[in-house]
């Protein structure tokens, strides 16, 4: 059985006060009897407060990016360590806004995703087409692609594997992030459900046991339906994971 989760996108939303206001209201309306595990990944400067103002719920805090670097003269750019050291446990990489806005390629995502584990964090690796690579046809090649360049970046594709379980997908169509169009739950499910096909044509447990989640205009309105198909394992939620009354009624629903 995989485990949901659903993890809150801030991406650069908030302020010290809205994010006091946001966690106020989600703290009210936790419900212990809920299984799935709860993430927020708020904008890197904040992660330490968020971190606090959370530390007696079951909520973890996630980071939106981080560098492919060990340390140094990298200026702007947060390691992975840092995080480790601020009680950070998960880190989004491969977002399609790092990817179309700051140009980060398979390879560099590729890098930040093996970082990241070597660090003790546990990657979140974001992948997803553009309207016009649907359109074409090129969904799964696209895919893909951004899948095997994890997997390659370990040289063989059985150690590959191993090392992408040891994180979690989040299949974010570029088309439906921001835009409140959503994938539909059958056109969510054939991606997943093509994704762990692919997997399995290597390692059926690494296919059997990942988590995949949806990502792009998930909002409490569509949220039983996407989790209701048997391949999505919870949802990477933008928008909506900044108000809480969304937020709470998405974790509700995941249960
Ligand atoms: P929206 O939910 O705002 O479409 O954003 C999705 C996303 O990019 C989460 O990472």
């Amino acid at each position: 059985m995989r485990k949901t989760l659903i993890a809150g996108n801030w991406k650069m939303h908030g302020s010290k006060a809205s994010i006091e206001a946001l966690l106020n209201g989600i703290k009210q309306q936790l419900d212990a009897a809920w299984t799935s595990d709860l993430l927020v990944c708020p904008p890197s400067l904040y992660m330490d407060g968020v971190s606090q103002q959370l530390s007696d719920t079951p909520i973890t805090v996630g980071a939106q990016n981080m560098s492919e670097q060990e340390q140094g003269a990298f200026t702007g750019e947060i390691s992975g360590d840092m995080l480790q050291d601020f009680g950070v446990d998960y880190v989004l990489v491969g977002h399609s806004e790092r990817r179309s806005l700051y140009h980060e390629s398979n390879e560099l995502v590729a890098r930040k995703f093996a970082k990241a584990l070597e660090q003790g964090l546990k990657p979140i690796l974001c992948i997803g087409e553009t309207l016009e690579e649907r359109e074409n046809g090129s969904t799964m090649d696209v895919v893909k692609q951004q899948v095997d360049a994890v997997i390659d970046f370990y040289g063989d594709r059985s150690t590959g594997l191993n090392k992408l379980a040891q994180g979690v997908i989040a299949y974010e169509p570029v088309w439906a992030i921001g835009t409140g169009v959503t994938a539909s739950p059958e056109q969510a499910q054939e991606v997943h459900a093509s994704i762990r096909r692919y997997l399995a044509e290597t390692k059926q447990t690494v296919a059997d046991t990942i988590q995949i989640l949806y990502g792009g205009s998930m909002k409490a309105a569509n949220a039983e339906q996407l989790l209701a198909q048997q391949d999505i394992d919870g949802g990477l939620i933008g928008g909506a994971s900044l108000k809480a009354d969304e937020f709470i009624a998405i974790c509700k629903i995941a249960g």
